[in-house]
């Protein structure tokens, strides 16, 4: 939910901060802007539409300054246009903010503002903020960070921010709470930024700022403290992923890539994990609470969107392999409940970002009521794992395509692991089993491979159905959340309606919908369910529907009665779900493309939810 770049150093600060923006116009894309100092004086730009569009706008103006900041926006408060666009100025001119968060309590603020003699040009939270740390400045006569400090004692939300002052023009201040935040430090030179891909070209060295901690940013040093004015030792810490990472690698579009790129993302997720015969896995990452986990009365997972699709299969994997009682749960459903939890839970968080603003809060409840709490994140260093008291990280690579797809596998195959690791401590699966299944687990990248040489076939129905106003989703078992997710990403990206459901419920309403225009994608690959939903299909044929078929390779039965199949390989187990998942994901970004819709930044979307 929007996107913070700042810079201060000797280099241009210009092309810094706006291919860095680039680099974070997945968590929003409404309105761009930019304040770069020159002369010590801020030179602003802001404009409805895309970094593209704000690069349009700035066109042959004064683009000078060694510092400045950038700001690519997801509207909370405010329509999304040139004025509402960061960054905002204070009443006096005397500071510019960018702003990525909510200021929950802005209103009774800008009341408060207004009765001293406070004025307000915009809809937004931002420029609240904004005018407030101004008042404080020039009431209490502190420094610039003071004033920041003192303000954001006042505020009730979240932010991550960065501040410049024209009275002390040497320096950029930055804060955060619950909306990321990393400084990144070179030589002679600093970044700030909502994550560390607009600047991996230049430094690999970063700082996590901390909730409630503010950073003071000047040429030669950062200061770290919190609001409250502590000093913080914080730890410099090396990243490694690198620029070539978060490029299109010559694919047409992120998702693309990142579709096919799923046998590498997974064989990542596995390296270190899965031994070279098989009989074994390691996760460091949850040694420490495995007493626990063993112990557990009961897992519950949250997550949101895609994560929580994920979280679904680890119920399946979970209760089959781990033999214990699993809840999944959204995250935003749950924080608002007075859900009953206790030490002898364990809640599995899971988010690719490890930002999302409500499954964040979820862990934040049970851990308040004494549940141990283990995060599956993707992004290194993110909110969600250095809260959780344990984790695993997906590997999977950065996503920046905003409907996920590659880390979705390499959550799935997370829980798989962690779902076999459990049911052998527990003695649940004998060794043979293990190894097994293990070695299935292991083929998955090598068959996800193959099957991407099939992406014609995919190709080729989508050019059939692009024109459908409505799809359905049918599965059942472990192949029910998988259809979740594939009218989830066709709804997200091509903006056709698209409904998920486990086949069996479709008798009990959608079945009404079934005419021959309605698609209906079953994914009836060969399981304990096969026979049951081989007869779900008869009764949509029955009523002329149009059957699209995820079907097991060298299925004979289904073959003969869908208007289409689509092959995925053969599993005995909920390890299929990997592979089915990746026609839809085709199919969702074919149609899309054919729709001439934007794949990577669907409207309204945005990949990482840092507000409610
Ligand atoms: C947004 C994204 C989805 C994602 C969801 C949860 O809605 O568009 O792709 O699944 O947030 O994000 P998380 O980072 O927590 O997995």
């Amino acid at each position: 939910m929007c996107g913070i770049v700042g810079y201060i150093g000797y280099r241009d600060a210009y092309p810094v901060i706006i291919n860095g923006l680039k680099r974070l116009e997945y968590r929003g894309y409404d309105s761009a802007g930019i304040a770069l100092v020159d002369n010590l004086k801020p030179v602003i730009y802001k404009v409805k539409g895309k970094v593209s569009d704000l690069e349009t706008f700035v066109g042959d103006g004064n683009r000078n300054g060694y510092m400045g900041m950038g700001h690519t926006r997801w509207a909370t408060h405010g329509e999304p246009n040139d004025n509402n666009a960061h960054p905002h100025v204070s009443m006096n001119g005397k500071f510019v903010i960018v702003h990525n968060g909510i200021i929950e309590n802005y209103s009774f603020l800008k009341k408060k503002l207004a009765s001293r003699g406070y004025s307000f040009k915009t809809d937004t939270d931002t420029e609240v903020l904004a005018n407030l740390i101004e008042y404080i400045y020039l009431f209490a006569k502190v420094s610039a960070a003071d004033a920041v400090s003192l303000a954001l004692r006042k505020v009730v939300g979240a932010y991550g921010i960065v501040v410049f002052c024209v009275d002390e023009p040497e320096q950029l201040i930055a804060a955060r709470k619950s909306s990321p935040l990393v400084v990144g430090i070179g030589q002679n030179e600093y970044f700030i930024a909502s994550d560390a891909s607009p600047f991996v070209d230049y430094t690999n060295q970063v700082v996590y700022l901390d909730d409630e901690n503010l950073a003071v940013i000047g040429k030669g040093a950062v200061q770290i403290k919190t609001i409250k004015n502590d000093i913080v030792n914080a730890e410099v810490r090396k990243i490694d992923f690198d620029a070539e990472e978060i490029e299109k690698g010559g694919f047409d579009h992120f998702m693309l890539k990142e579709i096919f790129e799923q046998p590498k993302s997974l064989r990542d997720t596995f390296r270190g994990r899965i031994d070279e015969h098989h009989s074994s896995l390691q996760l460091g990452g949850i040694m420490p609470v495995m007493p626990k986990l063993i112990n557990a009365r009961r897992l519950i997972i949250v997550g949101c969107g895609t994560s929580w699709h994920a979280g679904l299969l680890g119920e399946y994997l979970f209760e089959e392999y781990a033999r214990v009682p699993v809840e999944v749960e959204y995250a935003s459903e749950f924080r608002y409940r007075n859900p009953i939890i206790n030490s002898e839970d364990v809640v599995i968080a899971i988010s690719q970002s490890g930002e999302t603003a409500d499954t964040l809060a979820a862990i934040q409840l049970a851990k308040k009521c004494g549940a141990c709490v283990i995060a599956i994140c993707n992004v290194v260093g993110s909110s969600i794992s250095r809260v959780a008291d344990a984790g695993v990280y997906t590997h999977a690579g950065p996503e920046i395509g905003v409907a996920s797809t590659k880390a979705f596998t390499a959550q799935v195959s997370v829980l798989t692991m962690m779902a076999l690791f459990i049911g052998r401590a527990k003695f649940n699966i004998s060794a043979e089993k293990y190894t097994e299944l293990i070695t299935e687990l292991n083929s998955v990248p090598e068959k996800i491979e193959e099957l991407l040489k099939t992406a014609s076939a995919v190709k080729h129905v989508a050019e059939k159905y692009k024109d459908s106003s409505n799809f359905l989703y049918l599965g059942r078992g472990c192949y029910y959340p998988v259809a979740l997710e594939g009218a989830l990403k066709l709804k997200e990206i091509s903006y056709i309606h698209a409904e998920g459901y486990p086949a069996a419920e479709m008798k009990h309403g959608p079945i009404a919908l079934i005419d021959e225009k309605m698609p209906v994608i079953f994914i009836a690959c060969q399981d304990k369910s096969y026979e049951k939903i081989v007869s779900n299909i008869q009764e949509v044929k029955a009523r002329k529907g149009v059957v699209i078929a995820i079907v097991s390779e060298g299925d004979k039965t289904v073959s003969a009665m869908a208007d289409h199949v689509l092959e995925v390989p053969k599993f005995n187990t909920a390890v299929g779900a990997l592979t089915a998942v990746v026609p839809l994901q085709l199919l969702s970004y074919y149609i899309a493309v054919m729709r001439g819709c934007n794949v990577d930044q669907p409207r309204n979307l945005a990949k990482s939810v840092t507000v409610e």
